[in-house]
C-alpha cells in the first residue's frame, strides 16, 4: 500500500502549470494527474494521465485516463430550483471502429449522443442541508477525524479511471480531488482524554473487510480543527476496540473505540479550547432519553449531495466542479422516536434499543457519506450538549420521511465505561 494524493495542473499550450498546491498533508507523497483536450471523429475527449511514480517499494505505473467531454453550451433545459441539467451520453446508434487514442486503446463504441438530463441539485457541502460550523461561531473540540495516510491506493486509482473512461459525470472531480478529500475516512467524538469514539463500520482495511490491525497501521485521528487542510493535531490510534457482536447489515452495534497514542504533532491533548471530550448523554442522571431530547445536531465533513453516492454529480448549475467538505458542517435535526421509525419500511428488523433516529420530515438535512462515526449532539438551545448517537447508516440520504440511524450511545455506556474506565468519562 502506498499513501497518494493529487496536485491540480493547468494544460497551457502544452506546458503545465500548477495552479493550487495541496495544503496539509504534505508528508505524502503525491500523484500528479494532468490533462489535455482532444478531438477525434468530431468528439471531444478528454485526457488524462499520471507519470509513474515510486514510492518506497512500491511503484505505481504511468496511468492514463480519458473521458468524454460534454457540450460546451449549457444544458437547454430550464430547471426547476431544485434541479438542474448535467450533459449525459447516450448511445446513437452507428459504431466507431476501434481507435488508439495517444496509446490508449479504445474498444469499438457505439456512437454516442449528448442528452441533457434533470437531476436534483446537489444540497451544499458537508452534511447534507447543513451550515459551517465556523459561521456559527461554535466550538467543537470533541469533533474528530479519522483519515487514512493511505487512503488512495493504486487499486482506487485504477477504479477511478475506469469510471472515468465510463463517462462518469464525476470524471473531473476524480481527477481533481484534493488530497484531504482522498484521505478523509470518517468522523469520530472524543469521549475521554485519550478515547475516540467511531462507528464500526468505519474500522475497515482497503477491501472494506473490519481490520483493526490495517486502521492502526494506516489510519490517523485528527483533533483540534474544523478546517482538514490546517490546525488542530493528529494522533496515531493505538488500540483498537471492537464491539463483540457487531452486525453490518442489520445496523447492530455499530460502535467502536479508538485509543490515541500521545503523539501530538501541533497542540496539547490538554488544550481545553481547542481538544476536550463530549460528555455522553445519560451520564447525569438528569439527562433526557435518547428520544426525548427537543433539538439536536450532526457534524460532519461528509458527501455534499443528497444523493450521496459515487454517482451523484460533482458539479454546481454552472458545471463546476465542487469538492467534498473541507470545514466541518452541521445540521439540525428532529429526533424520530423509535416507534416511528421502527414502522418506515427501509428501517425492518434495524430499530432496536441500540439504536436512535433523526431526521427531517420534508428531507434536505441529514448526515451521510463521510459522516459516518461523527457525533449526533443534543443541544440546549444553540450550544451542544451531549452526545447522543454516533452516524451510522440510512437509506439513501436526505429523503423525505427517510431518518438517519444513529448508534444509541447511552445504550453502550456500561461497554464504554468497561474499556475506558468508569472515572475517564466526561461528567
Ligand atoms: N454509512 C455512512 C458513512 O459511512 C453514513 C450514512 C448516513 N446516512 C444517512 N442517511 N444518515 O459515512
Amino acid at each position: 500500500m502506498v499513501a497518494v494524493g493529487v496536485r491540480r495542473y493547468k494544460i497551457t499550450d502544452g506546458m503545465a502549470e500548477r495552479i493550487e498546491a495541496d495544503g496539509g498533508l504534505t508528508d505524502l507523497p503525491q500523484v500528479t494527474v494532468t490533462h489535455r483536450e482532444l478531438v477525434r471523429d468530431g468528439i471531444r475527449y478528454r485526457l488524462y494521465t499520471s507519470a509513474p511514480q515510486v514510492f518506497g517499494e512500491e511503484t505505481i505505473p504511468a496511468l492514463a485516463s480519458i473521458t468524454l467531454v460534454p457540450p460546451q453550451r449549457r444544458c437547454p433545459l430550464s430547471p426547476r430550483p431544485d434541479t438542474m441539467g448535467i450533459w449525459q451520453v447516450s448511445a446513437a446508434g452507428r459504431a466507431l471502429p476501434d481507435r488508439t487514442i495517444n496509446g490508449m486503446r479504445l474498444a469499438r463504441r457505439t456512437r454516442l449522443a449528448w442528452r441533457c438530463m434533470l437531476l436534483r441539485r446537489p444540497h451544499s457541502v458537508g452534511v447534507v442541508g447543513g451550515t459551517r460550523v465556523r459561521d456559527l461561531q461554535q466550538a467543537t473540540p470533541w469533533q474528530a477525524e479519522f483519515y487514512s495516510t493511505a487512503r488512495y491506493v493504486r487499486q482506487d486509482f485504477v477504479a477511478d479511471a475506469a469510471m472515468v473512461r465510463a463517462g462518469s459525470p464525476n470524471a473531473e472531480y476524480l481527477n481533481q480531488r484534493h488530497a484531504y478529500e482522498f484521505h478523509h475516512h470518517c468522523g469520530g467524538v472524543l469521549i475521554a482524554p485519550q478515547w475516540v469514539l467511531t462507528a464500526q463500520h468505519c474500522i475497515i482495511n482497503a477491501d472494506g473487510a473490519i481490520d483493526p490491525d490495517y486502521v492502526r497501521r494506516w489510519q490517523r485521528i485528527r483533533l483540534g480543527t474544523q478546517d482538514l487542510v490546517q490546525g488542530g493535531a493528529t494522533y496515531a490510534i493505538a488500540k483498537v476496540v471492537l464491539h463483540p457482536d457487531f452486525n453490518e447489515r442489520r445496523f447492530r452495534n455499530d460502535i467502536a473505540l479508538l485509543r490515541i497514542a500521545a503523539d501530538a504533532e501541533t497542540v496539547p491533548m490538554d488544550d481545553p479550547k481547542r481538544i476536550a471530550p463530549l460528555r455522553i448523554s445519560g451520564v447525569r442522571a438528569d439527562d433526557p432519553l435518547p428520544d426525548d431530547w427537543v433539538i439536536m445536531a450532526v457534524y460532519g465533513w461528509g458527501t455534499m449531495t443528497a444523493h450521496g453516492d459515487d454517482t451523484a454529480p460533482h458539479l454546481d448549475d454552472k458545471g463546476h466542479l465542487l469538492h467534498e467538505a473541507r470545514e466541518l458542517r452541521m445540521v439540525r435535526l428532529d429526533p424520530v422516536p423509535r416507534a416511528v421509525c421502527a414502522r418506515n419500511r427501509h428501517y425492518r428488523g434495524v430499530v432496536t434499543d441500540g439504536v436512535v433516529c433523526a431526521g427531517y420530515g420534508p428531507g434536505g438535512r441529514d448526515s451521510c457519506q463521510g459522516d459516518s462515526g461523527g457525533p449526533l449532539v443534543g443541544m440546549n438551545g444553540d450550544d451542544p450538549e451531549a452526545l447522543v448517537g454516533i452516524v451510522s447508516g440510512g437509506y439513501g440520504c436526505a429523503l423525505p420521511n427517510v431518518p438517519g440511524i444513529y448508534t444509541n450511545v447511552a445504550h453502550y455506556l456500561p461497554w464504554i465505561r468497561k474499556v475506558v474506565g468508569a472515572g475517564a468519562l466526561a461528567p
